[in-house]
C-alpha cells in the first residue's frame, strides 16, 4: 500500500502560502530603495544603487547584455542576478542588511519594464481547415508600473513567412497610448488562404515618453492546417509521405531557424 504522502502534502501547501504572501512585490517601493536605499530601507548610511550604477536602465542593459535599457527582464532573472551580486561584489556588501522583501521589491522595479501576455518569445499554436478559422487568442500588453512617462504602441504586426495568413483585431493596442501600469489587448487569428508554413512574428512595437527611440515585444506564432482526412495509412515501405508529414517538418524546420533578435 502506497504511504500517505502527509509530510509532503504540509510542506506543499507552506510553500503555496509563501509564494502567496509574496505575491506583494512592488516596483514603486523598489523605485524607492533603489534611489535612495538608506532612506527608503531604514539603514542610515548605505550607500544607493544610483551612486554606482546611475540609473535602473544602466542596470537593465547591463543585465539584458543588449544595451537594451527596454529589455525585458523577468522578475526570476532580475532575482539572480541583483542576489549573485550581492553574494559577490565587495562593494555590495553594505547592502546584505536589505530584507528579503526589499531585496524582492528592487527586482521587480528592476524588471519593471513592458510586458505581454504571453511572455515575449513565446510561441502561440492555432490550427484551422484550409480557408478556415482558428479561434482567436488573446495577447495582451502591459505598461510599467514605477514610472511616470507613457507609453506609445506605434505598430502592432505579424512579420515573415506566412503572415497574411493570421488575422490581427489590433486596434485595441497599435496607435494607442498607455500611463502607467495600463494594458491593451489583441486578438488572433488564423485563416490560413495557402497551405504554406505560417510562422511569422508578432511583434508590438512602442516608444517610451519624449524618446524616439523604439523598442519591441515578440511572440512567435505558428498556424497548421487541421487535417479534415485520416492520413493513408503507408504500407508498401518507402512510399510517399502524406503532405501534413510535409507541412509538420517544415513547420519543425522553420521554428528551428526562426529565433529572431531584435
Ligand atoms: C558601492 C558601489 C555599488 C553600490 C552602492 C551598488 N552596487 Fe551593484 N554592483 C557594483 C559593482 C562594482 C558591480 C559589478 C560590476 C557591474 O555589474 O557594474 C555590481 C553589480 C550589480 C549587479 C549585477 C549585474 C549583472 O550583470 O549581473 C546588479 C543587479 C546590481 N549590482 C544591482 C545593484 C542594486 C540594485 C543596488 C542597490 C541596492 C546596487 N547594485 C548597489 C557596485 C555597487
Amino acid at each position: 500500500m502506497r504511504p500517505t504522502p502527509a509530510p509532503l502534502a504540509l510542506a506543499l501547501s507552506v510553500l503555496a502560502f509563501a509564494a502567496q504572501a509574496q505575491t506583494a512585490d512592488n516596483p514603486v517601493t523598489g523605485k524607492a530603495l533603489f534611489e535612495n536605499t538608506a532612506l527608503a530601507s531604514g539603514n542610515a548610511g548605505l550607500p544607493s544603487c544610483t551612486s554606482c550604477h546611475g540609473s535602473v536602465e544602466a542596470r537593465r542593459s547591463q543585465i539584458s547584455g543588449t544595451g537594451d535599457s527596454f529589455a525585458d527582464i523577468t522578475f526570476d532573472t532580475a532575482m539572480t542576478r541583483f542576489t549573485a551580486a550581492l553574494a559577490t561584489q565587495p562593494d555590495m556588501r553594505p547592502l546584505r542588511v536589505l530584507t528579503n522583501q526589499q531585496v524582492r521589491d528592487i527586482a521587480a522595479y528592476i524588471a519593471d519594464t513592458p510586458k505581454t501576455t504571453p511572455e515575449s518569445e513565446s510561441q502561440l499554436n492555432f490550427s484551422a481547415a484550409l480557408n478556415g478559422n482558428s479561434a482567436a487568442q488573446t495577447v495582451s500588453l502591459k505598461h510599467s508600473t514605477a514610472v511616470s512617462e507613457n507609453l506609445q504602441i506605434t505598430s502592432v504586426a505579424a512579420v515573415g513567412t506566412g503572415a497574411a495568413n493570421f488575422v490581427l483585431a489590433k486596434a485595441g493596442c497599435e496607435g494607442v497610448t498607455l500611463a502607467p501600469a495600463g494594458t491593451c489587448s489583441i486578438t488572433v487569428t488564423y485563416a490560413p488562404t495557402t497551405s504554406a508554413v505560417s510562422t511569422p512574428d508578432l511583434v508590438f512595437t512602442m516608444k517610451q515618453g519624449a524618446s524616439t527611440t523604439t523598442f519591441e515585444r515578440v511572440l512567435f506564432l505558428n498556424g497548421s492546417i487541421a487535417s479534415t482526412t485520416p492520413p493513408a495509412t503507408d504500407s508498401g515501405g518507402g512510399g510517399a509521405l502524406g503532405l501534413g508529414w510535409l507541412a509538420a517538418l517544415g513547420t519543425a524546420v522553420a521554428a528551428l531557424a526562426r529565433r529572431r533578435r531584435a
